[in-house]
């Protein structure tokens, strides 16, 4: 069958059309730069979507005493030493103009009567500091930037799988891929490319991704271009994800529900987070509240599907239809469940990749030339926990900076580098799938990795249960080898799921690796052998197929945050 292959060119090419792809592509459209972004899935439906309850910027609407300083003191503090003292400030600087942008872009967030911007309590903030609109915050940033993105003209391609991005001798000059529908092949010259394809969630069974979105692309394809990762077995799990129907366990109901003062209950009607952290009880740090929850569920104070209660109904009726209205249809949707009367029950699940490429906290480049990653993708902000809230703010801010750094990048570049080796290559590897037709299923060896990763790299983790997780990926990897992959007249989404499964093992073995070498309790890595902190692994872990892991240190935090910030407690902190 003859392959039909689209040549396109752009000065920047933009990896992914959530939240963090569309504001760099902002960016680079407003200083006139050609641009062109490319998603797996609809722009509407990037995942973007599904981040509820809120944003963060010190904008001292609701608590005066706020600062840029109090934000990024707050989120090292919580990130146990290992967020980037620099990104930090960039980002909790940069807070207050990514909300201005928002604002100038037309979004509605949820307002006083005066007119003030709303801001929310989260976990572990010290003020008031999250934005919102209503628990659809994500939902309402993705449509405000895809009116922008159209007011702007941004060529935007959705159902478009990126399997390759293109370099010659470490600098970018495009990416290969393939239309999910038709099958079409795209060659994508461009001076730089913005990688913004999420993280690796997707790899647990129980997560607040959806099916085939966070399933590590963006970290194979900046591996497979000779980027590095960044601490990727610290993974955020939330603690309070659906348990059924099963084909939607682990949905997210969002801390806005703890946030606007739901209680959490174990089977036996315990309010158990005051064995946990008796000061800040539901809205302790996310780390702890989900082992908290994986205690009990654990130690059999758990419900008999092994959950444990999130009870909201206490709340009056109009706090949860104006400030849940999310949470409320998804469990009336999903299990025909009034949560106005009755309370949710849940379990951790995991939710952000913390870790993710590594980048300069500067300008978020990576170690391949021309080559940025940005929003979950990216690492530097979280460190060992992050701050619910964060992750929009973040890619606000990132995508703006990096659109320019991009943009002056391209601008700047005396010759436009190109191989055609390389462009051989990554056809290849398409055919190569294409033909493939081998016992072994795709989406069974999917399931294989998620069940690996759940029992062996979960919320709490030890040495033979990683080197056992390593041991099963070994033998999964190996069944990889004789995949039949099988596109149909419905589309080329088995082909999709051949390249996820790749990148899935990819995130998965990084994830191990990096885990086993973590020997220590730290956020949300918790080493039932290993449970105390250790001073000398206040470090991220750097990981790449080539050279495995190494330590890379972590600048002191200046004295003025230093000063804001209390001491990091261990308490609360288990390890079985
Ligand atoms: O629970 C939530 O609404 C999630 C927010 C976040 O992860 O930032």
């Amino acid at each position: 069958m003859a392959v039909t292959e689209q040549r396109l060119s752009t000065r920047v090419l933009v990896i992914g059309t959530g939240g963090a792809g569309l504001r760099a592509a902002i960016e680079l459209a407003e200083a006139g730069l050609d641009v062109l972004a490319v998603g797996k899935r609809p722009k509407e439906d990037a995942h973007t979507s599904l981040a509820a309850g809120g944003i963060n910027a010190a904008l001292a609407t609701m608590d005066p005493g706020d600062s840029w300083q109090q934000h990024a003191a707050d989120t090292l503090k919580e990130s146990y030493l290992l967020g980037d003292p620099r990104t930090a400030e960039i980002v909790t600087r940069g807070a207050a103009l990514g909300i201005d942008d928002l604002e100038r872009y037309g979004m509605a967030f949820a307002r006083e009567e005066d007119g003030r911007i709303s801001q929310r309590f989260f976990g572990a903030h010290t003020f008031r500091r999250t934005a919102f609109a209503g628990d659809y915050t994500g939902l309402e940033i993705q449509r405000t930037l895809i009116r922008r993105t159209d007011q702007l003209d941004i060529p935007v391609l959705d159902g478009v799988y990126i399997t390759r991005i293109l370099t010659h001798e470490g600098v970018v000059f495009g990416a290969y891929g393939f239309d999910l529908t038709d099958g079409t092949r795209y060659l994508i010259h461009a001076d730089a490319v913005i990688l913004a394809a999420g993280g690796h969630t997707r790899i647990w069974r129980r997560t607040s991704s959806r099916r085939d979105e966070n399933t590590g692309d963006s970290f194979r394809l900046a591996v497979e271009a000779g980027a590095r990762l960044r601490d990727p077995e610290l993974v955020q799990f939330h603690p309070s994800g659906i348990i059924q129907p099963e084909n939607a366990a682990g949905t997210l109901v969002s801390e806005a529900a703890r946030g606007e003062g739901g209680i959490l209950r174990n089977a036996l009607g315990e309010r158990y987070m005051s064995r946990y952290d008796r000061e800040r009880m539901e809205l302790s740090t996310r780390d702890r509240v989900a082992l908290a929850s994986y205690t009990e569920i654990k130690e059999g104070r758990g419900t008999e599907k092994g959950g444990v209660w999130l009870d909201v109904s206490h709340l009056p009726r109009q706090t949860i239809m104006q400030r849940l209205p999310r949470v409320y249809q998804t469990l009336l949707d999903l299990q025909m469940l009034d949560i106005t009367r009755d309370p949710i029950e849940v379990a951790p699940t995991a939710h952000y990749s913390m870790g993710g490429v590594w980048v300069r906290p500067e300008d978020h480049s990576t170690d391949v030339r021309g080559l940025y990653a940005i929003g979950e993708a990216s690492s530097g902000l979280h460190g060992a926990n992050r701050l619910g809230g964060n992750s929009l703010i973040e890619l606000l801010v990132y995508g703006r900076i990096t659109g320019q750094a991009a943009a002056a990048y391209a601008e700047a570049l005396p010759a436009h580098p190109r191989s055609a080796k390389a462009v051989t290559e990554a056809r290849a590897e398409v055919d190569g799938l294409l033909a493939a037709d081998g016992p072994e299923n795709v989406r069974a060896l999917q399931r294989a990795i998620r069940d690996t990763m759940t029992e062996h790299a979960g919320v709490v983790r030890n040495e033979e249960g990683l080197r056992t997780g390593l041991s099963e990926l070994a033998a999964i990897e190996k069944r990889m080898e004789d995949v039949g992959v099988h596109p149909d007249i419905a589309g080329f989404q088995d082909l999709a799921h051949a390249f996820d499964l790749r990148s899935a093992a990819l995130s998965a073995r990084a994830t191990l690796e990096a885990a086993l070498e973590r020997r220590e309790t730290r956020g949300c890595h918790n080493r039932s052998d290993h449970p105390g902190m250790d001073p000398a692994l206040q470090v991220n872990l750097v990981w790449s197929p080539t050279t495995g892991i190494t330590r890379e240190s972590i600048p002191a935090v200046p004295g003025d945050i230093a000063s804001l910030m209390e001491e990091v407690s261990t308490d609360g902190k288990l390890a079985e």
